[in-house]
């Protein structure tokens, strides 16, 4: 009994003891790092906050960029484009990213120390916080899944995600990046800092307040008459219901047969920081950085019926419908959606 109760231990304490040795080679490297963290820190966030806020650039477009960053080095996605970008962006220190996650960075790839910054939640069992890496990847899927079936790509409120770099190079099809006018400079001239090829691609800078996107488009050389993918990732909880409704019925009208729209949407309790205190205090620096979220579906109780029919008020069907966490049983705060025009 104890030799079988000693065997059911043993994988246990190993587990714990190879933890153990792994935490006490980290803490001498991570000493190492601290000095570098704190001068790092300081150039991160007078580059994040004050430069952005300078540039007009989207604050909560350096987080995403800056999470891709982070995907990459813990190995959970390769992205060298986005490592590329970011040494030669004007609104993150890529110094301060080393300095802050380069002991972890180092540890992991030396001796296996591997934090919750170097997995990917499990589909289904998201939580909030382990949500962000399943996320980038569950687009990455939708992108890998339609780019060889549609002639147009349309990504609005694009940011500074350079997921159609690499899925679309080479390829036939047309790829458009819309987001505000600051932004999309930015982003153009650190491309061509960084010397990243991307001459098939249209970049569209629209003025949201004094011009229509949708005719910004048309000029550019959207047509209409193709099958399209639409990739709406992490905009619509920026926006007010009405502009979120009047995007996606003007993304309708713009679908021809067998075009998809595919967006991520937010619940409503996360997106009025009633979700968990971790988001309240994220959510309350990008509100002081301009960009308040507004936008999310009540989804206490039938998130994916109330998903269904905001998205059929807007001339949608939904074809897939994604939600995180499902498996775990908590309160649903975050969802993926396909859908076509009705
Ligand atoms: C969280 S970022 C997401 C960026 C990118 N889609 C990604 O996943 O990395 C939100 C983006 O929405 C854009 N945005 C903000 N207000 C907008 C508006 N009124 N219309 C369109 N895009 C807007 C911002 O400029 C920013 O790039």
């Amino acid at each position: 009994m104890t030799d079988n109760k000693t065997k059911k231990q043993l994988p246990g304490v190993l587990r714990f003891l190879i933890k153990l040795s792994q935490i006490v080679l980290y803490i001498p490297i991570q000493a190492v790092f601290v000095p570098f963290a704190m001068i790092g820190l300081i150039d991160g966030i007078y580059k994040e906050m004050v430069r952005s806020k300078k540039l007009s650039v989207s604050f909560s477009a350096i987080k995403t960029l800056q999470y891709r960053w982070v995907m990459h080095h813990f190995n959970t996605r390769p992205d060298q484009a986005s490592v590329a970008f970011t040494k030669k962006f004007p609104c993150e220190s890529h110094f301060g990213l080393w300095s802050v996650y380069g002991a972890l960075i180092i540890s992991q790839r030396l001796f296996g120390f591997t934090t919750m910054l170097g997995k990917i939640a499990e589909r289904g069992k998201e939580t909030l916080v382990s949500s962000v890496g399943q996320r980038v990847l569950q687009f990455d899927k939708i992108m890998e899944k339609y780019v060889n079936d549609v002639e147009q790509i349309v990504l609005p409120g694009v940011g500074f995600d350079l997921i159609a770099l690499p899925f679309t190079k080479g390829k036939k099809v047309k790829v458009f990046e819309l987001d505000q006018v600051d932004t999309l400079k930015v982003k153009v001239e650190t491309l061509k800092k960084a010397g990243i090829k991307h001459d098939w691609i249209s970049y569209i800078p629209v003025d949201y307040a004094s011009e229509s996107w949708v005719d910004r488009l048309l000029e550019a050389g959207f047509d209409k008459t193709k099958k399209t993918l639409f990739l709406w990732q992490s905009v619509s909880l920026f926006l007010e219901e009405s502009a979120v409704k009047e995007t996606l019925r003007s993304m309708a009208g713009l679908c021809a047969n067998g075009s998809i729209i595919a967006q991520d949407l937010y619940s409503k309790t996360f997106v009025q920081g009633e979700y968990a205190k971790v988001s309240k205090r994220n959510m309350r620096l990008i509100e002081k950085m301009g960009e308040p979220c507004k936008f999310g579906i009540d989804m206490s109780t039938n998130p994916k019926k109330a998903v269904e029919s905001f998205l059929q008020a807007c001339g949608l069907k939904t074809t897939v419908y994604i939600q995180f966490g499902e498996k775990l049983g908590i309160d649903p705060f975050y969802c993926i959606v396909e859908a076509e025009k009705l």
